[in-house]
Order: structure tokens, then C-alpha cells, then sequence
């Protein structure tokens, strides 16, 4: 069955949020442990089926942002978030989050990000064979250009000081929010200073202008890039720079900016046509209630992909990891070793 290989099947996953990628369980236990009882039970996960709009999907975010307000419970996220990954066989991950500060708890941006290295650090310890995890400073872009500046700051800081795993940064948040160009400048700072870009891009129509200043930095990645082959200037860059989309199939679905998987409504098959690099991600495996697995095997199901195609496509992901080439020449090995004792998987 498919199910079964995409299960078992090697994966990197490199677009997944935080606390978007929270668990049911992982929800409840924090509310558990939450002592002021400060949450009121909100609905956090979109089931099967359903969809939302984009602003119920922000407005779940800001629930679930509440649960993780102290540095051990965002330590606590963490290490679930890594533990639910290695379950689904995702051999190395980049999470991404953005630091956030709680004058209530004496969270700062900084311990924000101490948390999450911490969480890191103590879970790859204990999978030391089976995960490699680094991390991307989310810009939420709904919080304006002194938030950024922090973000980024903190983010050429942590580059050097936490040992390889802070290794770039995400721009991300509601699309609807302010204009994107506001944080040109900004992003081409950290690009010069080292850090790898995942620019969140053409989730919504409308954004030709900023779209095409954004390509012009060039970001690494583009997570989503929903409406970019809609125009003709930015798919001649994005294809002539060979830049990677990130494609998160179910939330883009349940979130309403696509109508459907099928060929005529999302993005995927049409780069897929063309033969431009892509990865498949869950983006937040907790809020749309999928797995890197099930993602994989939507695709199969949409695109006909073979169980050959599938390997080629999650081992052609180690090419666009920002980790150094060591950490992709020994994941390539990983890839090679797993076919070889699965090869009856194959036939
Ligand atoms: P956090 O950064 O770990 O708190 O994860 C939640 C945040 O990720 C949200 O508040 C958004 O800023 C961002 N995010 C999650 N999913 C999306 C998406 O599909 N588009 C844009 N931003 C997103
Ligand atoms: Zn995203």
C-alpha cells in the first residue's frame, strides 16, 4: 500500500512552524500544565474535510501562541514537535518559529530562542541516529519592521553561538498584512550576513510588486509561491534562479487559498511539469492535521508519482537543506543505505 511507503519512506521536511505543527496531544497536555488556566478550549485543529479561511488559520495561530508563553513549554513544544517528526520518519528537519516575548512570564525574544535551542539540543541527543533538526527565525510579517530587526539580529547572533543550528531566517504571517517591500532592506541584511531566506511568497493574488522585489534579493526558498506562475516575470526568474518552492498540499487546501489538489487548481503539477525543483512540507502538521507521509502520498495520488519517483523526489530535498554539505553528503548515504535494504518495496 502507498500509505505504507510514504510512511516508511526517508523524508526532510523543511517548512514546518512551530506551534502551527503542534499536536492534539501535544495541545492538550499544555493546557494541562497550564496553572493560571488561562485557556478557555478553542478549536485549534482544522478535521478532515474541512476548511477555513486564511484569517481563521492566523486567528488559531494566536490561540496556540497563548499555550507556548513561557520558556518551558516552548522547550516542551519542541522536543514533541521533533519527537512527532521522527515518528514519521523525517530524518532531518528545519523548523521554523518566530520569537516572541511575554512580559507576564519574563519570556524575552531571546529565551524564546534559547527554549527552542534547548528543546533541539536535548531531543537530538536522544535520536542522535534517526533526526538532524535546524532552526529559521520566522519574521511575522503582521509586526512591522522593528520586530524584524530584532528577529534578524538575533538571528546573525544565534548563527554563530548555537553551533550550526540556527541556520537562517523565514519571512512569514498573514499576507493580507502591510506590504512586504517594507522589509527589503532587512532581509538583504541577513542574506549578507550568512543566514539562508525561506521567503513566504504569492500566497494570495495580488502581490506582483512585492513578489518581484522579494525574487530580486533572491531568497533561497519559497514557501508556498501559490500564485507566482501567474506572473510571467516572476516564473521566469524563479525558473531561470532554479529557486525550490516549498509545497504544503493540505494547507494550502484547508486553508482556502487553493481549491483542490487536482491538476487544474494547485500549483504543484505545474512546476512539476516544468521540472522545477520543489519539496514537499507540512507547514503546520497540528492545525491542518496532517503528516510529511500523507503529503507525499496526496502527491502520488494527484500526480501518478511512482514509489521510484517519491525516493527521487524526498532524497532530491537533501540539495535544498541550508545545513553544510557534510550533513547532506551523510543524509544522501542515509537515503542510499534505506533503499538498498528496501528494495523489495520497489518491485
Ligand atoms: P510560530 O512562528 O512557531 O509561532 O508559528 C505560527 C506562525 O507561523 C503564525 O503566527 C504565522 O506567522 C506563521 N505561519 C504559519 N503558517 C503560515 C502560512 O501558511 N502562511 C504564513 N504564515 C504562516
Ligand atoms: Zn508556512
Amino acid at each position: 500500500m502507498m500509505e505504507q511507503f510514504t510512511e516508511a519512506l526517508p523524508k526532510v521536511e523543511l517548512h514546518a512552524h512551530l506551534n502551527g505543527s503542534l499536536s492534539e496531544e501535544t495541545i492538550q497536555r499544555l493546557i494541562s500544565l497550564d496553572t493560571k488556566n488561562t485557556f478557555t478550549s478553542a478549536e485549534t485543529v482544522i478535521a478532515k474535510g474541512s476548511k477555513r479561511t486564511l484569517k481563521d488559520c492566523f486567528d488559531m495561530f494566536q490561540i496556540i501562541q497563548r499555550l507556548t508563553a513561557d520558556a518551558e513549554s516552548i522547550k516542551y513544544a519542541t522536543k514533541a514537535v521533533i519527537n512527532d517528526f521522527v515518528a514519521d520518519h523525517v530524518c532531518y528537519l528545519e523548523l521554523r518559529s518566530t520569537p516572541r516575548g511575554n512580559s507576564a512570564t519574563g519570556l524575552t525574544k531571546r529565551s524564546y530562542v534559547e527554549a527552542v535551542l534547548e528543546g533541539i539540543e536535548e531531543c537530538t541527543k536522544e535520536h542522535s541516529d534517526a533526526i538532524e533538526v535546524r532552526f529559521l527565525l520566522s519574521i511575522d510579517r503582521r509586526l512591522g519592521i522593528e520586530e524584524a530587526e530584532d528577529t534578524v539580529n538575533l538571528a546573525i547572533e544565534y548563527k554563530k553561538s548555537s553551533k550550526g543550528r540556527v541556520v537562517g531566517v523565514d519571512f512569514s504571517g498573514d499576507p493580507n498584512a502591510r506590504d512586504g517591500r517594507e522589509y527589503l532592506e532587512i532581509l538583504k541584511k541577513a542574506k549578507q550576513s550568512g543566514l539562508r531566506l525561506a521567503l513566504h511568497m504569492a500566497e494570495i493574488r495580488g502581490l506582483q510588486r512585492e513578489n518581484i522585489d522579494l525574487l530580486s534579493i533572491p531568497p533561497d526558498r519559497i514557501g508556498h509561491g501559490t500564485f507566482l506562475h501567474e506572473e510571467l516575470p516572476c516564473e521566469d526568474i524563479v525558473r531561470k534562479r532554479q529557486i525550490p518552492l516549498e509545497i504544503c498540499l493540505t494547507s494550502n487546501v484547508k486553508g482556502g487559498t487553493v481549491e483542490s489538489f487536482a491538476e487544474e487548481h494547485h500549483h504543484m503539477h505545474r512546476w512539476k511539469n516544468i521540472g522545477q525543483p520543489f519539496v514537499l512540507c507540512t507547514d503546520d502538521k497540528g492545525v491542518f492535521s496532517t503528516t510529511l507521509s500523507n503529503e507525499y502520498r496526496i502527491a502520488a495520488a494527484e500526480s501518478g508519482m511512482t514509489r521510484q519517483e517519491l525516493f527521487d523526489l524526498s532524497k532530491r530535498c537533501i540539495d535544498f537543506i541550508f545545513a553544510s554539505d557534510d550533513v547532506k553528503t551523510r543524509l544522501r548515504w542515509k537515503w542510499d543505505t534505506w533503499k538498498e535494504q528496501h528494495s523489495s518495496l520497489f518491485l
